[in-house]
């Protein structure tokens, strides 16, 4: 396993089957982690961005077989913030010095192309990235979002495995999600892509396609974690997926991606207490702090027990700085734009 982890570490290349062979090696994995630790602080350095999360509204039109927004869960309560409550607080965390604003939301109908553009002009007042994760659209929407001031778009294709994929996307189109991820690049969008970890038949060789997927795109951003299952879905008796292999996947991802961001998730700090410390030790560079308010939150409930880092006062935000000074990392002061520039020659 060395030698696979140190020709990572030079060439950032590896075959298929070198992945799963890591994957599927059930030793300890510290090496692994150390080798990509290394490789994280050499091309993206010690600085940790900070996006601010803003879930804006749960409503959601699919039926993704693992996720508590999908339409038929009525055990919910739905929102759809106002867009001047949206712009409220998006005005707060830019307040607290956040240079990123997430907006993210379930697939709906509800805002038009119109009103999105008219709050991301109003947030881009400020000089902060706007990344957007709002699903799939067509490539006139995604353009007008793009020239109203979106930067970055998040659209996890959650797994390359395309049987996988109609199992637990019925009615969606995997065709459609790659030429959704093909448009975002084209249109000169930061792309931020990744996979579910550990969902039921998934296996090690379908993970090792979707890095190299990640690596062929040449993503980024990488959203990985974990599958987790929810009660209120079709999948509440599945196992799960593991937590180390879910960290094995990011520090194989940052090997051969070593400029992509790569944020600690959500998902992976619901399964460990010290989830995102090891994931920032394991590849890591990002964390996205959540700032929906408690009362609409608590129904964003795309898995139980969702953590989430809530940094909505001033006091909180700064115990989440102090904490990641004190694991021996810097606090990212700028945008923290990709250094992978966009390769959009390739996209024409
Ligand atoms: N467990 C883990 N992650 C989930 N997501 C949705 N449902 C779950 C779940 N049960 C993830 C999807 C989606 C992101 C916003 O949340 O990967 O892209």
């Amino acid at each position: 396993m060395e030698t696979l982890i140190k020709k990572a570490q030079t060439t950032h290349n590896l075959t298929k089957e070198e992945i799963k062979a890591l994957l599927d090696y059930d030793g300890r994995n510290d090496f692994l982690f150390e080798a990509a630790n290394e490789v994280r602080k050499r091309f993206v350095g010690d600085d940790v961005h900070l996006r601010a999360l803003i879930e804006f509204s749960n409503t959601c039109s699919n039926s993704c077989l693992y996720c508590g927004l999908r339409v038929q869960n009525q055990e919910i309560e739905r929102y759809n913030m106002e867009p001047k409550q949206i712009i409220k607080i998006a005005k707060h965390a830019i307040e607290l010095g956040l240079k990123t604003i997430v907006l993210q939301s379930g697939e709906d109908k509800v805002y038009d192309t119109e009103t999105l553009c008219e709050i991301i002009k109003e947030i881009k007042k400020y000089d902060v990235a706007i990344t957007l994760s709002i699903g799939e659209k067509n490539f006139e929407e995604y353009k007008k979002l793009k020239e109203n001031g979106a930067d970055r778009f998040l659209l996890r294709i959650e797994t390359t495995d395309e049987k996988l994929y109609k199992k637990m996307h019925p009615a969606m189109n995997f065709e459609n999600r790659m030429r959704c991820l093909h448009d975002l690049k084209k249109l000169g969008y930061e792309v931020g892509t990744g996979s579910l970890i550990g969902l039921p038949e998934q296996t090690t060789t379908s993970l090792a396609e979707d890095i190299l997927f990640f690596k062929k795109m040449n993503v980024q951003m990488l959203g990985l974690g974990p599958f987790i299952p929810n009660p209120q879905t079709p999948l509440k008796n599945e196992a799960g997926g593991s937590f180390e292999l879910s960290l094995k996947v990011l520090a194989i991802s940052r090997l051969l991606l070593p400029l992509a961001n790569i944020p600690a998730t959500t998902a992976m700090e619901t399964l460990s207490s010290n989830g995102r410390r090891l994931a920032l030790n394991a590849g890591a560079n990002v964390i996205m702090p959540n700032f929906t308010d408690d009362n609409y939150r608590k129904n964003y409930n795309l898995y139980p027990n969702k953590n989430g880092i809530n940094v909505s006062t001033k006091e909180s935000f700064n115990d989440l700085k102090k904490l990641i000074i004190a694991f021996g990392r810097t606090i990212g002061q700028d945008k923290g734009n990709s250094r992978n520039v966009n390769d959009q020659q390739t996209y024409n």
